[in-house]
């Protein structure tokens, strides 16, 4: 480099290291908010500027518990925003009090956020207790009455870490209609006997990572539904709950495909099922195809595996025929564990429309009250390895 250049691009160097440094920082207690006090008003103020500034901003949450009602976190935003949370946040007991009577946080249409809970911070508990016992889910069979505790909705390469996410009125976390955003080390605890608390539920979105994650609630720990894409859930561990699940899928029409999952390295302990992919009895017509689930172990897990395809909670189809969600091209391999029910394996696929391209590989789960079986029908499934029990062992029970 010559002698007149150097100084030239030295100090092109030192201007773009300011503006890499150059991060507005936004406290929410410099707008108001202070620890054991609502701090709604000041976090949409706080949201407001960020979202307005054109240079990378920063919204810093310290330390402390602040009270907080629903809040709308709304892009496109200017810049890029990156939320600190040391502090934690409480909802609300009365589900009547939430001023958006279908969510606690939502985040939508931001592209580029990171959101970071640091040690000891980033927890945002529901006080769902009133609302469970409100919740009239299995009477009616309409079950999004209460408000989730977080809705992200059409977020563009978003991460999420080290977020806690306590006790909420109905599921944890929506993700909807989001293509690259990943959860990185997150925290859902809800006690077994909550109602349908689903600790993170999926749809419509693509590019969706779960990574580290440990969820215990009184629903699945982590669902798909129609139109999820290209999802990756990775060391989960789970438990209490329902398990893993994709589905319920053809329960309305034009449902979109749930293709390209991959669910691996994960940990299941007591609860009512393992992994599962359900489709409701009397369906409409929908596709669920490339589903994998790798190196799954599970502790005294009912239905470690199950491919259900008659699924008809709380009496509520309208007719006993056959589903017609055409499942393929799926796999279940290295699952091991105790189950506490008899059925390790229960493959009921439609008679309507039969599973394609099944796999199971080195199955090994153990009944404590006797001989575990398997169970398939409308299925011819591809083996190998270790099969315990013997795959297909016992007939399954006739069906629609
Ligand atoms: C996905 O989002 C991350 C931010 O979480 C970003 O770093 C990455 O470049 C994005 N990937 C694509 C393919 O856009
Ligand atoms: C099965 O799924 C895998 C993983 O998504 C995919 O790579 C493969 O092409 C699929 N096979 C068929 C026959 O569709």
């Amino acid at each position: 480099m010559s002698r007149s250049i150097l100084p030239i691009f030295l100090s092109v160097l030192y201007v773009s290291i300011s503006v890499v440094r150059c991060q507005t920082v936004f406290d929410i207690t410099k707008f108001g908010a202070k620890a054991n006090a609502d701090a709604t008003e000041a976090m949409m103020k706080v949201w407001k500027e960020a979202c307005a500034s054109t240079t990378p901003s920063k919204i810093v949450v310290p330390a402390g518990t602040y009270l907080m009602n629903s809040i709308n976190l709304a892009g496109p935003c200017k810049g890029q925003i990156t939320i600190e949370l040391a502090g934690n946040f409480k909802a609300p007991a009365d589900p009547s009090q939430m001023k958006d009577k279908s969510t606690w946080v939502k985040l939508e249409h931001v592209d580029g956020l990171t959101v970071n809970g640091l040690k000891g911070g980033g927890s945002f508990d529901g006080q769902g207790q009133i609302a469970w016992k409100q919740n009239e889910c299995a009477k009616t069979g309409t079950c999004d009455e209460l408000p989730y505790n977080f809705r992200f909705n059409f977020l563009n390469n978003c991460k999420i870490s080290g977020i806690k996410s306590i006790n909420s009125k109905l599921y944890h976390m929506g993700v909807l209609g989001c293509k690259n955003v990943t959860l990185y080390d997150t925290t859902i605890e809800a006690p077994a006997n909550s109602l349908n608390t689903d600790g993170i539920h999926i749809g419509r979105s693509e590019g969706i990572n779960v990574i580290l994650a440990k969820i215990g609630t009184g629903d699945d720990c982590v669902s798909m539904g129609d139109g999820a894409k290209q999802i990756h859930v990775e060391s989960v561990t789970c438990g209490p709950g329902h398990g893993i699940s994709i589905g319920s899928l053809g329960r309305y029409p034009n449902e979109a495909p749930v293709t390209g999952v991959t669910i691996k390295n994960c940990k299941i302990s007591n609860t009512d099922n393992g992994v599962r992919i359900k489709s409701w009895l009397a369906s409409y017509e929908a596709v669920a195809s490339d589903l994998h689930f790798e190196d799954i172990t599970v502790e005294n897990v009912g239905n470690p595996i199950l491919v259900d395809q008659e699924y008809c909670p709380y009496g509520h189809c309208k007719a006993k025929t056959p589903s017609k969600v055409k499942i393929s091209n799926i796999s279940f391999k290295n699952v091991r564990g105790t189950t506490s029910t008899k059925e390790a394996v229960k493959l009921l696929c439609s008679s309507g429309s039969p599973c394609d391209k099944v796999e199971l590989a080195d199955i090994d789960l153990t009944f404590k009250g006797g001989a575990a079986v398997s169970m398939c029908k409308n299925v011819k499934p591809i083996t190998s390895g270790k099969q315990n029990p013997v795959a297909c062992s016992t007939p399954a029970p006739a069906g629609p």
